[in-house]
């Protein structure tokens, strides 16, 4: 029995990842799109794949928040995975709502539909007043995602998720008393 729990959206489950997730996660991370986005380091391999998936399940166990692997109902494929984030970083703003896909999996509504699965989650289940999302400001597509979830940017800075790369965020926010959780 893990922390995370398994939900379901119209068109997707969203459930704890698995060791037989490695190879998707894997070439997930290694596309040069999601590289680009997300600033993975070159070189990062099936370690890094493996540990990435490690952390996730870890943060459900630790902190009760974490991602879910999505898996498309239809095929039972995996495609990406989306959910809430409190890493151990002294700036972060808070709860952070995130989701990445499979670049063949893009331009489908899934980062949408199970992002709003986690915006309910993290209102309803863990009982926040506010959600976040920090987004470079070239990640056109993931801020597209944001608004359409009806998160606005509220301030731009640097925060430590990228030692290497000191470069700004936009802080981007959603408070429950405006989240529309018909959807
Ligand atoms: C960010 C990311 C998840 C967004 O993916 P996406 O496919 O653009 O977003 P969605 O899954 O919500 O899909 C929305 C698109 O699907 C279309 N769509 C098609 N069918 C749809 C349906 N049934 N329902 C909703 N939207 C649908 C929408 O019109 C929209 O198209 P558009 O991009 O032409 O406007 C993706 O670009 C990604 O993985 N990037 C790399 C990782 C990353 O940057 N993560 C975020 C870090 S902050």
């Amino acid at each position: 029995m893990v922390a995370c729990p398994t939900l379901e959206t119209d068109r997707l489950v969203l459930r704890p990842f698995r060791d037989d997730d490695l190879a998707d996660q894997f070439a997930m991370m290694d596309s040069p799109e999601v590289r680009a986005a997300l600033r993975i380091p070159d070189g990062a391999g099936l370690p890094e794949a493996f540990n990435a998936m490690a952390s996730v399940l870890g943060q459900w166990e630790l902190r009760g928040t974490g991602h879910w692997a999505l898996e498309e109902k239809d095929s039972g494929q995996f495609v990406g995975s989306a959910g809430l984030n409190r890493p151990e970083r002294h700036n972060w703003p808070g709860v952070e709502v995130g989701w990445t896909l499979h670049p063949s999996q893009w331009g489908r509504g899934y980062a949408t539909e199970a992002g709003a699965a986690a915006v309910r989650y993290g209102f309803e289940e863990l009982g926040e007043e506010r959600l976040f999302s920090c987004i470079v400001p070239d990640n056109h597509r993931s801020q597209a995602v944001a608004r359409r979830l009806g998160f606005e940017l509220i301030e731009e800075r640097v925060i430590s998720f990228f030692p290497d790369e000191p470069e700004a965020h936009g802080i981007w926010a959603l408070d429950r008393n405006t989240a529309d959780f018909s959807r």
